[in-house]
């Protein structure tokens, strides 16, 4: 096959190189479109428009295929723990025992958050969304550690890592004990990543009372593997984009949490729930609510349906629908909206306009459900999406860097008035 592809502008060719990646993906390269030609490409939303060469995660939109690293998702979810995972993303490869290890020791060596932190975020109200407290504070973190990562040094860019993947967990849980006026702790450092991440969440004030269940454990370590990674998605590409200007790493994370909060990305798993209950209060009727999704005159969307790549099941949405049931099950947790949320499934995938757009519950529309069992509440949900986003995050702002990548910066087409004269007001 040959590596050009001919573009023709107002009677001028030019051959474009075609770059074709380890899946076969193929890509045009136009880095010297505007040099020879004058136009730029078009694409909102970037559709159709790459912004990277990466080696970090691969997804088959079409056949519902999902891998890091080369590892299938299935598998890792499984087999794997998230730390496990974390370092497979950050580094390349899944660790050795001894690597695993000081990984993990070198996490807990990090994991005091600064005293003063604290007086940031006294700063908030209690009714502070939970996801724009931990953006506050995970861009406050570059105040205690103002050294900017040197991605020349190996050294200091792993200290930037493992000092985050510390901190950020301490941080989110932080914003649940706001919510609930509860003293602020640090890490147990005498257990496992997931469960002093929810001994933080829940122990009560005087550290007592709160009895880790395994269930609860591994479903909280299986739901932050299935979040890690997931290529160039809009919190991931905004990640990206803000460290390619060198801004820090703790800056550009914190950029990141922002971008996920938003309801048509993370912020969906919070806003399904909110839709399920809406639809349990309403009687449980889920045809008047596909109506209301096809409706082009209503605003309203089947929250957690859809996806920009996936035009088949999100892989990860099959795992989370099989764990919510056995969750709820090992709880001996009856959830009304677990039945909405399976006939809402159904119904809509035998809709011809969800048939036709390729539309499949993602994501988000289970996670919520096993959230919920395990007694998180629903504003925190997106907050625990960016913890198991972090690694990915991490991994894809260390190949941006490590690849000397360019500063972000689009172009446009100017829609706008063209040249006039400046006249003074009595002349308007
Ligand atoms: C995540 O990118 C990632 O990888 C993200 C993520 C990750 O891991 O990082 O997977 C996590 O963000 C999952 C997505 C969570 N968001 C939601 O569940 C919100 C509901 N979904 C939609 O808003 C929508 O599907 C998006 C935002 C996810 C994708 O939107 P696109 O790709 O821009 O598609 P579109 O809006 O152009 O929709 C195409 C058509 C339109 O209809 P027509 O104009 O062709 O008639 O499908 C319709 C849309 O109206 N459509 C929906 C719908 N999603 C798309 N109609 C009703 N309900 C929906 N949910």
């Amino acid at each position: 096959m040959s590596k050009v592809a001919t573009v023709e502008i107002e009677g001028k060719k030019i051959d474009l190189p075609l770059v074709v990646g380890t899946e076969n993906e193929i890509a045009l390269d136009i880095t010297k479109l505007r040099g020879e030609t004058g136009a730029i490409t078009l694409d909102p939303g970037y559709k159709n428009t790459g912004s990277c060469e990466s080696a970090i995660t691969f997804l088959d939109g079409e056949k519902g295929i999902l891998r890091y690293r080369g590892y299938s998702i299935e598998e890792l979810a499984e087999k794997a723990d998230f730390l496990e995972v974390a370092y497979l993303l950050i580094f390349g490869e899944l660790p050795t025992e001894t690597q695993l290890q000081k990984f993990n020791t070198d996490i807990l060596d990090q994991s005091i958050v600064n005293e003063d932190m604290k007086t940031v975020l006294k700063g908030f109200p209690e009714s502070a969304h939970p996801m724009g407290v931990l953006s506050s504070l995970t861009s406050a973190l570059t105040a205690f550690n103002p050294k900017s990562v040197n991605v020349d040094s190996e050294e200091d860019m792993y200290k930037a890592i493992v000092k985050i993947l510390a901190k950020f967990p301490v941080l989110a849980a932080w914003t649940l004990r706001k919510k609930n006026n509860q003293n602020l702790f640090n890490k147990d450092t005498n257990i496992g990543y997931v469960e002093s991440l929810l001994k933080m969440m829940f122990q009560d004030d005087n550290k007592k009372n709160y009895k880790l269940n395994k269930t609860v454990v591994n479903a909280l370590d299986k739901l932050l593997i299935l979040h890690a990674d997931h290529e160039q998605n809009c919190s991931t590409s905004t990640v990206r984009i803000v460290g390619s200007s060198h801004a820090g790493l703790f800056a550009s994370i914190s950029a990141g949490v922002s971008a996920l909060w938003g309801p048509l990305h993370g912020g969906a798993n919070q806003a399904v729930i909110e839709m399920l209950e809406e639809i349990k209060a309403d009687g449980g009727d889920t045809s008047k609510f596909i109506a209301k999704a096809k409706d082009k005159d209503d605003p309203f969307r089947l929250m957690g349906f859809g996806h920009r790549v996936y035009k088949n099941f999100d892989p990860r949405a099959k795992i989370i629908k099989k764990a919510a049931d056995e969750v709820l099950g090992q709880l001996g947790v009856e959830d009304p909206i677990l039945e909405i949320a399976k006939g809402l499934e159904k119904a809509a995938l035998e809709d011809q306009y969800f048939i036709d757009r390729k539309l499949y519950p993602n994501v988000d529309f289970y996670s919520g459900i096993i959230y919920r069992a395990m007694g998180i509440p629903t504003e925190m949900f997106t907050v625990m999406f960016a913890v198991g986003r972090l690694p990915g995050w991490i991994a894809q702002w260390r190949e941006m860097r490590l690849r000397k990548e360019p500063i972000g910066r689009p172009r446009q087409v100017y829609i706008g008035e063209t040249h006039r004269k400046f006249k003074d007001i009595a002349n308007r």
